[in-house]
């Protein structure tokens, strides 16, 4: 059976805990503290009853006879203790005090309190940050970057919010020890007769919070939607005008916030029902007690009218610790939603992971070999199907074929953005699983078919994640790459601000974007996909010159559509549903009658 929501809450809050390495003395602190503000609390309402008994009776003298006051009263010089009227202000002086003292240390436990959960909260997030960086790129393809922001933003906030509220559920129970031992002090007997009602109003509230719980979960997944849907909307508003789509995507919008809202309601029915329904179950509660007093008081020797006018006093206030006691549960069971997708990033299922070796890849030697290569993406459709395709160092291996061949895959796998099969590629002869991901990617550069460019300097958009580059070295990438008109053109050059929200580059400027920090990279693996397809043919063949120039002494992998690009290349492998079915120079292939030449003929005007 699965866990009721709040337990699993609750589960799910000391494994994040423990997880995060809190360290004890972040919840040792404002323990203590809470601690010493109950005893204060407790010893104020103690303090009440000789100062209203003394008060009514204008007599002070049974002081002495109480057990720890009584002493310490005596040792205060007699102007403080000599008189009834003396005493009568020490008494409240001392009450006062005591009071002061309990709300400094509410305080300080508050502040603690601050501290740990805002410690706690940016280290969990710190923590999903890294785990969302380690997990594959099949992961990604299959789940929405709008579920993820809201879970790493959102959800860990709400989810942690038992955690962030927990010095109200401290002072609740410590106060609530407190009271109840004074009033055990003043009449056990009636103190032992109003804990099983204190045990109804935890019970009586039970059906409400298992349906926030439910709702609590159905709230998450709709937040998840909705934030989908925003991100979603705003990274394709030129589609969306494009099919002059506003008034769907309206429509859209509308459905899920107002299902939503449907649920927030609900929720809402729920939740502010529990605090009335505590209440009245309370007041009900006081008022058994209360007659039960006077039957005790009128049959007498059951302590003092003061003593049960404090006595009363303090059962209201038990109960309301009570009910700020078990609202721990409401907040538990809002909180189980949110919790259960921050949990979900820490467990292990499902993500994809690439494997890391732990062999250093030390560059390319020989050759890299693709044999026998199987893959899939979905686990239904191969998209490579027994692929043998041998790429050598220092040479230019061009690969082509048609759309969907799976020619981007070949790559995706090399630089292990997937994982492939063992035993079905290798490096030198070791299988490329073997390496480090990290040593083996030090290796290579990509240009691949998609652009990305942070929203960030151009000069840190080409240098990214790159340290220590001269601006002599930067500079010549940037004319390798052909990029130094556009730089001259940016209003502030290097410095302009691309990427989101920054200048606009074309598509064929970003491609040169991407050659540039690329060539930058200065890896002994180049690999280009597609990576000039933007380009008019000048400054493609331009680009290709200086392409030419830096792979001279490299590996390069090309991958073109155009084959007037891939003309000089060592060695051209033609990729056919999956698999190689031609490889040679380009004068081997032309004089093949296949599929090449087919390619090529058609081309040949173009
Ligand atoms: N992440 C993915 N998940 C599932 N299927 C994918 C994924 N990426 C690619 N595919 C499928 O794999 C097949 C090969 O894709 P790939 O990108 O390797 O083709 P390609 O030869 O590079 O084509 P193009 O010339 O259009 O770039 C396609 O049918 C594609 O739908
Ligand atoms: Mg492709």
């Amino acid at each position: 059976m699965a866990l009721r929501g709040e337990w699993s809450a609750f589960r799910h809050l000391v494994f994040l805990l423990r997880r995060i390495r809190v360290r004890p003395i972040h919840l040792i602190v404002p323990l203590g503290l809470s601690m010493g503000a109950a005893f204060f609390e407790g010893a104020g309402m103690g303090l009440l009853i000789p100062l209203l008994n003394g008060f009514l009776s204008k007599d002070f003298s049974f002081l002495k006879d109480i057990p720890v006051l009584g002493t310490a009263l005596t040792r205060l010089p007699p102007l403080l203790v000599g008189s009834d009227r003396a005493l009568f202000a020490t008494l409240l002086g001392l009450f006062v005090v005591v009071i002061l003292l309990k709300n400094v240390l509410r305080y300080l436990t508050s502040i603690a309190v601050s501290y740990f959960s805002v410690r706690f909260l940016f280290h969990l997030r710190r923590q999903m940050f890294a785990r969302y960086l380690s997990f594959g790129r099949l992961f990604f393809d299959r789940t929405s970057a709008g579920h993820h922001a809201n879970v790493l933003y959102e959800s860990s906030f709400l989810g942690i919010q038992p955690l962030m509220e927990m010095d109200r559920y401290m002072n609740a129970l410590f106060s609530l020890v407190s009271y109840l031992a004074i009033m055990a002090a003043i009449s056990w007997k009636l103190t032992l007769f109003a804990l099983p009602i204190f045990a109804l109003l935890y019970f009586s509230v039970r059906k409400l919070v298992d349906k926030l719980g439910k709702l609590s979960q159905d709230l998450a997944a709709k937040r998840g939607e909705l934030n989908q849907k925003i991100m979603e909307i705003f990274s394709t508003i030129p589609l969306v005008r494009a099919f002059a789509a506003e008034d769907l995507e309206k429509k859209r919008f509308a459905l899920i916030g107002e299902e939503k809202a449907r649920i927030d309601m609900s929720m809402s029915v729920v939740q502010n029902a529990v605090g009335p329904f505590q209440e009245m179950i309370t007041l009900f509660a006081a008022l058994l007690l209360f007659s039960t007093m006077l039957y005790l008081l009128v049959r007498g020797g059951a302590g003092t009218p003061p003593a049960f006018i404090v006595y009363f006093y303090m059962v209201i206030n038990v109960s309301n610790r009570f009910g700020t006691l078990s609202s721990i549960r409401t907040s538990l069971a809002n909180a189980s939603g949110p919790l259960d997708s921050v949990i979900a990033v820490f467990e292990d299922g499902d993500k994809h992971v690439i494997p890391s070796g732990d062999k250093e890849c030390t560059g390319l030697h020989e050759a890299i070999r693709f044999r026998d290569l199987r893959f899939s993406y979905t686990g239904d459709r191969d998209v490579l199907r027994g692929l043998d395709l041998t790429i050598e160092r220092g040479k230019m291996t061009a690969i082509v074929g048609p759309t969907g061949a799976g020619k981007s895959t070949i790559i995706h796998l090399l630089m292990r953005f997937y994982d492939c099969p063992p035993g079905t590629l290798f490096l030198d002869g070791t299988d490329i699983r073997a390496f480090r991901t990290d040593s083996l990617l030090r290796h290579l550069a990509l240009v691949s078919q998609e652009t990305y460019l942070f929203h960030d300097t151009l000069r840190n958009n080409i240098a990214y994640a790159m340290d220590d580059v001269s601006e002599e070295r930067l500079r010549e990438a940037v004319r390798q790459a052909r990029l130094e008109d556009v730089v001259s053109r940016l209003p502030k050059g290097l410095e302009t601000l691309v990427g989101d929200r920054g200048m606009k580059l074309s598509g064929g400027e970003r491609q040169r974007v991407s050659i540039a920090r690329a060539l930058l990279k200065g890896a002994d693996i180049l690999i280009l996909d597609e990576a000039t397809s933007s380009l008019d043919s000048r400054t493609e063949k331009l680009i290709q010159e200086a392409i030419d120039d830096v792979i001279r002494d490299k590996t390069a992998i090309v991958i073109a559509h155009r084959l007037s690009t891939i003309r000089h290349a060592d060695k051209i492998a033609v990729i056919e549903d999956g698999r190689c079915t031609e490889e040679g120079a380009l004068a081997d292939l032309l004089a093949k009658d296949g599929t090449f030449r087919m390619l090529w003929e058609e081309q040949k005007f173009t």
